[in-house]
């Protein structure tokens, strides 16, 4: 049985597969996911849930939910830590983006919180499309990613800021991340790329797999709507 690992810092509780941290209190962007969860009739997709945090919300709401994530030990604690009287409304599934599928429109709401940064282009392309076939008409997706302006990877931001201007496709985009960690190297199992994202990068890649934007925008750490940490975007399925 995996143990939950401590906090590494308050709040924040390191992932057993070295894709980062869930955050204890959820972003702006998952709180209107659990929020919205719990007003539609389909079950809901929280994709990279890791232990469980926005999952456990949207069942707080009423929701239905299918809670994936890469890592099998992530998704047991989750079931352990699910109260009892949620378990009938919760299933769980173990799965990789982009290569995990679900069935087409059976989802009324998906969220794919702090994930995404963790693919290269070609398969966050894959991603969103397939995030669109499994949403239902009228469903929405909620996307939050890492940007360049948030922890270790903000030392790219001025880099960041010129790809971008030169109109470089994923402008955020780094190799080789071991430059930008204190220990100078990639810890065993983590990943030697990241590929943090702006709100505008959001917000194309939704429109070219034919979401509907609704809004988009940085945020904070920990729900605050203030700073640039995180980029986040509604679309609806139209
Ligand atoms: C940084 S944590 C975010 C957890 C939570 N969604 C949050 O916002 O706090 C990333 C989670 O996504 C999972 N993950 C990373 N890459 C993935 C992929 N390609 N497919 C599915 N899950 C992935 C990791 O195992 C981890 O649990």
């Amino acid at each position: 049985m995996p143990d939950k690992p401590e906090p590494w810092l308050e709040g924040l509780i390191p992932t057993l597969n070295q894709r980062g941290f869930m955050s204890e209190t959820m972003d702006h962007y998952s709180a209107r996911f659990a929020q919205f969860a719990g007003t539609v009739e389909q079950e809901v997709l929280d994709i990279g849930c890791a232990y469980g945090i926005a999952t456990r919300a949207a069942l707080d709401n009423g929701a239905r939910v299918m809670a994936c994530d890469m890592d099998a030990r992530h998704i047991e604690i989750l079931e352990r830590e699910t109260p009892a009287d949620h378990r009938t409304r919760l299933r769980t599934s173990v799965g990789l983006l982009p290569d995990v599928d679900f069935p087409d429109e059976s989802f009324g709401a998906i969220l794919a919180a702090r994930v995404i940064h963790f693919l290269r282009g070609a398969e966050v392309r894959l991603a969103i499309d397939k995030m669109h076939r499994w949403l239902a008409p009228g469903g929405r997706l909620f996307l939050v990613a890492d940007s360049p302006y948030t922890g270790f990877w903000s030392a790219i931001a001025p880099d960041y800021e010129r790809r971008k201007a030169a109109g470089e496709e994923w402008p955020a985009m780094i190799d080789d991340v071991s430059t930008l960690l204190g220990s100078g190297r990639v810890p065993d199992g983590m990943l030697a790329y990241l590929n943090p994202m702006d709100p505008g990068i959001l917000v194309r890649e939704c429109e070219r797999a034919g979401l509907q934007v609704e809004e988009a925008r940085f945020t904070g750490l920990a729900g605050s709507l203030d700073g640039r940490n995180h980029a986040g975007c509604i679309a609806r399925k139209v």
